[in-house]
């Protein structure tokens, strides 16, 4: 293995796929991508899909992520999805999306509490970070992936536990992923911030994750980069045979 840090290939169908193509993506992924050497892989369905594809992945290697949480047991929530719902269905769960944060104006404290609550379940928070296109041209990445990691960590104790996703917003269902050299650079950031305040040792165990237009074609070049851990896979992700090829270059990648 190339690093310590297993390499994770996550599937987010966002709000994609009814209860019968769920089960069907399920079950064709299973079928097709046996026992990944080395990876793991999970999918994120939409949350009606949860129990349907619980029960196609049952047996299998492939994990099942939520795509969200609210950050409380029960309550007048209209619409929301507790941790507890969740706790015993799932491994993962999907923080901070950027969408999330553009269309429902979740704030970094906001974040925040969902990334503890997702670990007081037993849910491996997935915390997505990353900087939009006005952001980008103005220089400001570093800033903000350093404000949206810390403001995400705040108050967790195993910083470990937690997978982060770097998604630059412009890359995001584009079809225009950020070059490999943007990725690797975005992802030494977050990194690097979470080595000042929490300590190098920490920093190396966290799974730092790529997202934003990752396909067949470009995997290998990001995925080769330093520090790299895996992807967040939208569009891909509900096609079987392409993000079977990503689960198959990240296999590839540890086997260099
Ligand atoms: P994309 O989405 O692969 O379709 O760009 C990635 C994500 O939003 O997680």
């Amino acid at each position: 293995m190339t690093s310590e840090r297993r390499p994770l290939i996550v599937g987010n169908w966002k709000m994609n796929t009814t209860l019968a193509e769920a089960r069907i993506l399920a079950y064709n992924i299973v079928h097709l991508v046996g026992v990944p050497k080395d990876v793991d892989v999970a999918v994120c369905p939409p949350f009606v899909s949860l129990p349907i594809v619980a029960e196609a992945l049952r047996g299998s290697p492939v994990a099942l992520g939520a795509q969200n949480l609210y950050p409380a047991e029960s309550g007048a929530y209209t619409g929301e999805v507790a941790p507890n719902m969740l706790q015993g269905l799932c491994s993962y769960a999907i923080v901070g999306h950027s969408e999330r944060r553009a269309y429902f104006a979740e704030t970094d404290e906001f974040v925040n509490a969902k990334v503890r609550t997702a670990l007081e379940y037993d849910l491996t928070p997935i915390m997505c970070v990353g900087e939009t296109l006005l952001q980008h041209e103005a220089g400001e990445t570093t800033k903000v992936l350093q404000t949206q990691t810390m403001g995400g960590l705040v108050d967790v104790e195993d910083v470990s536990m937690v997978v982060i996703a770097y998604e630059p917003v412009w890359a995001i269902g584009t079809g225009v992923a950020a070059t490999p050299d943007d990725a690797r650079e975005g992802i030494a950031v977050i990194r690097s911030t979470i080595a000042d305040a929490r300590g190098q040792d920490v920093a190396d165990s966290v799974r730092i994750l790529y997202g934003g237009s990752m396909n067949p074609q470009n995997v290998a070049s990001l995925l080769e980069q330093p520090g790299i851990d895996g992807g967040l896979i939208g569009g891909a992700s509900l096609n079987v045979e392409q993000f079977i090829a990503l689960v198959r270059a990240a296999e590839e990648r540890e086997r260099e």
